[in-house]
């Protein structure tokens, strides 16, 4: 990912999420050709487009999935059969209710215990931000305390 040197000067309004003039290739193949994205409080950002137009891209860009510029892991990518131990541990522990954040809690677990093998619970309620609609929280940090243990042997 890279960004223009020549970007004009920011914007006076301050968002809550601003990612400006994203770039991204996959080798010689382009995926975000400067991308703009700014969300204000209040505001809901949908992004659309066929299947191939960078959305996951961006997002993954955005929330900081890609990994050195060059790799980004979904969910899909965690485990080939779901045994990564975040996975298991969410199944044992039943965190899922209504599934609407799991993919993103998963991978956001994933990441704070690849940072962190033992996180305490302000570090995991630090760490694991994001809409819980349905209330996961309390089974998700024990789930993340559960995939730390597996996770060290
Ligand atoms: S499982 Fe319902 S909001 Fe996350």
């Amino acid at each position: 990912m890279t960004s223009s040197p020549n970007l004009p000067a920011p914007h006076p309004h301050s968002f809550l999420i601003e990612a400006r003039d994203v770039r991204k290739s996959f080798g010689q193949t382009p995926a975000l050709r400067g991308a703009s994205v700014s969300v204000s409080d209040g505001e809901i950002l949908a992004i659309m487009g066929p299947s191939g137009s960078g959305k996951t891209t961006l997002l993954n860009a955005m929330s900081q999935m890609i990994d050195n510029g060059e790799r980004i892991v979904t969910i899909e990518g965690l485990s080939p059969d779901g045994s990564h131990p975040v996975q298991r541990a969410w199944v044992a522990h039943q965190v899922p209710q209504c599934g609407y954040c799991q993919s993103g809690q998963i991978m956001a677990a994933a990441a704070l215990l690849a940072k962190n093998r033992n996180p305490d619970d302000a570090q995991i309620d630090s760490y694991m931000t994001g809409i819980f609609r349905c209330g996961p929280d309390q089974r998700m940090r024990a789930a993340i305390h559960a995939a730390a243990q597996a996770l060290k042997g």
